[in-house]
């Protein structure tokens, strides 16, 4: 038997029901909020991620599922790329390859393990500074080959946000950011998460990182030899990094690292401040956590998750922050953002414990049974008219023996879970009235054609 690769997985109904619930709550929120959607490719050019995430966080060095695309070349791009001196980062000719009579163009490509990255992209490549400020939302699945466990999968979903454009449109200002975490908490008491958790911290700006960087290398070096293998790397690439590990052996020594706070500037003092009266103003409680420095490089000043107790060890039910140079990191102009990902399989989770996906699913209002020779035909026309009034009607079709039938259209209709049976005969078309059963009190009542969609929608 072939089953989905390791770490994916199905989602069938009922349990879509619940996914489809949470995407148009959502989406209805973000309408509140003026957000728009957007829509970018599933995978990207790897360079994006190692230049936007950052190349020593745990996404882009060891959970991407990344290829080399090859793309056999006519000999006009081929002068074209020997022109530009073939210099684009993570293309090149293979030797081997090249050797050959045939060129091709060999490009890393990647699936995308998150969508900041690609969305500033496509900010950056649209030039849509020009439209000022940029509230988008996109849903969709992301990929990161991580081991797999409850809540965490190598494809799940996100229900991302991003608002990003030049600062003369207040992309900087720290309203956006109250703005962002009220959304988030409206949006959650909208699904119907209760009891979240917002942690909140501000990793400030590259000049106090630098500081940090600096402190973090003094106060590992005399212990970072009792730590893990990627600590020791992280101690001397990107000392910050330390703060993902997820060893339990090494958590007694980050304990007794300094925090980001006390290396921030006045500037960065002062949004977080702002940031937090806010948030106190319109009654949203958070609590700080300084070494929420979260696992991508991108991320300046504010930093944010949402943590909720249903979900065990993969307890962050959203994650986000402010990323104000990531777009010249990707060679755009300036242009200050903030945004979040919700992790959507981990919202359905939380939800199941409260919501059951049954509770969401419209089941059919009608089940319509046919029985008789040509009432196939009759039956479809009435499955037709009903549906025009808005009504979740199904049909049976081929129940086997004519003797069996209006047996086993009961049980279908009851399994199916429909309100209503209507059947439908020789005499019903004749006489132009139907028999309706309600199946869960057994009252059955004999109704005109032009009354039976009045009847069914009064419940
Ligand atoms: P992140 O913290 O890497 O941030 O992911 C956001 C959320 O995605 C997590 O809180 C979690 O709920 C969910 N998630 C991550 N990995 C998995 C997994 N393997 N299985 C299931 N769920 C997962 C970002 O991705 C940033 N792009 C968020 C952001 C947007 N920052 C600014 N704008």
């Amino acid at each position: 038997m072939i089953k989905s690769p390791r770490g994916t997985r199905d989602l069938l109904p009922p349990d879509t029901a619940l996914w489809n619930f949470v995407e148009a709550a959502v989406r209805d929120v973000f309408r509140a909020y003026n957000f728009h959607e957007i829509r970018t490719p599933i995978f990207e050019s790897t360079e994006l991620f190692a230049r936007g995430v950052g190349e020593d966080t745990d996404i882009v060095s060891k959970e991407m599922f990344t290829w080399e695309d090859k793309q056999r070349l006519r000999s006009q791009e081929v002068a074209q790329l020997a022109q530009a001196g073939i210099s684009m980062p993570g293309t090149k000719f293979p030797a081997d390859i090249v050797e050959s009579t045939r060129h091709y163009f060999v490009q890393s490509l990647t699936l995308r393990p998150e969508n900041t990255a690609g969305i500033v992209r496509a900010y950056i490549e649209h030039k849509l500074w020009e439209r000022g400020l940029n509230k988008f939302f996109s849903i969709g699945p992301m990929f990161r080959r991580e081991r797999p466990q409850k809540g965490r999968y190598r494809q799940f979903y996100q229900i991302d946000a991003e608002v990003i454009g030049p600062a003369t449109a207040g992309s900087q200002s720290p309203v956006r950011d109250a703005e962002i975490l009220e959304l988030l908490a409206t949006l959650l008491d909208r699904v119907g998460i209760a009891n979240w958790t917002l942690q909140l911290n501000s990793v400030g700006c590259p000049a106090d990182r630098v500081k940090f960087n600096e402190a973090l290398r003094q106060a590992l070096a005399p212990v970072v030899g009792k730590m893990c293998a990627d600590c020791q790397r992280r101690a001397v690439t990107n000392p910050l990094r330390v703060f993902d590990c997820k060893v339990p052996e090494d958590q007694p020594i980050i304990e007794t690292l300094p925090t980001i706070t006390q290396f921030l500037d006045e500037a960065c003092r002062t949004h977080y401040e702002e940031v937090k009266q806010i948030l106190n103003a319109v009654q949203i409680p958070y609590q700080e956590n300084p070494r929420l420095v979260r696992g991508l490089d991108y991320y300046q000043k504010t930093t944010f998750e949402f943590t909720h107790g249903a979900l065990g060890a993969q307890n962050a039910i959203l994650g986000g922050g402010r990323y104000d140079g990531l777009s010249e990191a990707l060679g755009g102009p300036a242009a200050p953002g903030i945004g979040f990902a919700i992790g959507e399989d981990r919202l359905v989770l939380s939800l199941m414990e409260t919501a059951s996906a049954q509770s969401v699913i419209r089941k059919p209002d009608v089940y319509i049974a046919p029985l008789g020779a040509g009432m196939n035909r009759e039956a479809a026309r009435l499955a037709r008219e009903l549906r025009r009034h808005d009504l979740v009607v199904d049909l049976v079709i081929e129940l086997g023996d004519e003797s069996f039938r209006l047996k086993k259209s009961f049980e279908a209709a009851d399994k199916m879970g429909a309100r209503y049976i209507l059947i439908v005969g020789e005499n019903e078309v004749a006489a132009g009235a139907f028999a309706l059963k309600h199946l869960a009190s057994g009252e059955q009542v004999t109704v005109p054609r032009a009354e039976l969609a009045q009847r069914i929608l009064r419940k």
